[in-house]
């Protein structure tokens, strides 16, 4: 089994990953770690507890930042996720608690307890990650891999023009991330726009997944809304999910190797900006950055069967 830790802001799509995640038996899902995004962190943290109690597992959940490295912090979108970031449904809370350690602690602790075997999966903002690598360097060697769900190589943004949303909430954090010698994978706009579920798929998770079902269905009844409001889509993009999707089965996923700096102020603030290795540029921007693996292209269909598979 593969072992992750989750780092999460709760969110109505991060919800279906981590189910996604809990239900598949190919992953063992160490902890989740919380950050700010979709919600503020506490009740990001009071959001995973709850999730854990519903899929009744009991892993440790550590609360991360609450705020950006050194960006603007932006308000809570409460108009895709709702206020209580499962789509306003008044779900009961958990009373569980967290665990003590903040969430970077969590992740430097358990990297060092599996040497080489804890892949890093991020649903949110990178804050958790950078601050984890500022308390432990050595991390970067001791990581199977870093998946996450952010930016965007040659799609546009999707809270400005050029940035996507977890990206834009943490740019120095993103930078931070993107710039540590530790294998990457960023599972951006790129591809999280190629796959559609539609409440067809979701009903079908709802009949087969008991309570859990229940739950995924009614929250994500607001997302779908939002979509069809915003894009005219019925359904939603898979953004969280697809990095589940990846550490199942990465070869659903056409991935090309590229350095990426991030914006971290100005107009083009957030925005993921990708250059082929091999390019050379008139500005020392690009050198010795680490080779990030992006993922350009997406068998929709494959992931799309894959999440009615484990959910089945
Ligand atoms: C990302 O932003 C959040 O709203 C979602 O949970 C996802 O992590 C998509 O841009
Ligand atoms: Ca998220």
């Amino acid at each position: 089994m593969r072992k992750i830790i989750i780092d999460t802001d709760p969110g109505i799509d991060d919800a279906m990953a981590i189910m996604l995640a809990l239900k598949s038996k190919e992953l063992d899902v160490l902890a989740l770690t919380t950050t700010f995004g979709n919600v503020a962190v506490d009740l990001a943290t009071k959001n995973a507890l709850t999730l854990l109690e519903l899929a009744d597992r009991d892993i440790p959940v550590a609360q991360g930042v609450a705020t950006p490295i050194a960006a603007p912090a932006l308000a809570p979108p409460d108009f895709v996720h709702g206020s209580d970031g499962f789509g306003n449904i008044n779900w009961p809370a958990s009373t569980r608690e967290a665990d003590k350690r903040s969430a970077a602690q969590l992740i430097v602790d358990m990297v060092h307890q599996y040497p080489n075997e804890v892949s890093l999966v991020a649903l949110g903002p990178l804050g958790n990650f950078a601050q984890a690598l500022e308390i432990d360097p050595s991390i970067v060697d001791l990581v199977d891999e870093v998946i996450l769900m952010g930016g965007a190589a040659e799609e546009k943004g999707n809270v400005t023009p050029v940035a996507e949303a977890n990206i834009i909430n943490d740019p120095h954090a993103a930078e931070l991330v993107f710039g540590a010698s530790w294998p990457v994978t960023m599972i951006g706009l790129d591809v999280t726009h190629q796959v559609i579920m539609d409440n067809e798929l979701l009903a079908y998770i709802r009949d087969n997944n008991g309570k859990e079902g229940d739950f995924l269905y009614q929250a994500t009844q607001f997302y779908f809304d939002f979509y069809y409001k915003t894009f005219g889509i019925k359904g939603c993009f898979v953004h969280d999910a697809s990095t589940i999707i990846y550490a199942l089965q990465p070869d659903i996923f056409k991935t090309e190797g590229r350095v990426i700096r991030v914006a971290v102020e100005g107009v083009g603030i957030g925005q993921t900006i990708t250059a082929k290795p091999e390019q050379t540029f008139a500005l020392d921007f690009w050198e010795n950055r680490p080779v990030t693996n992006i993922c350009l292209e997406v068998d929709s269909q494959r992931a799309l069967n894959l999440i009615k598979s484990v959910f089945s």
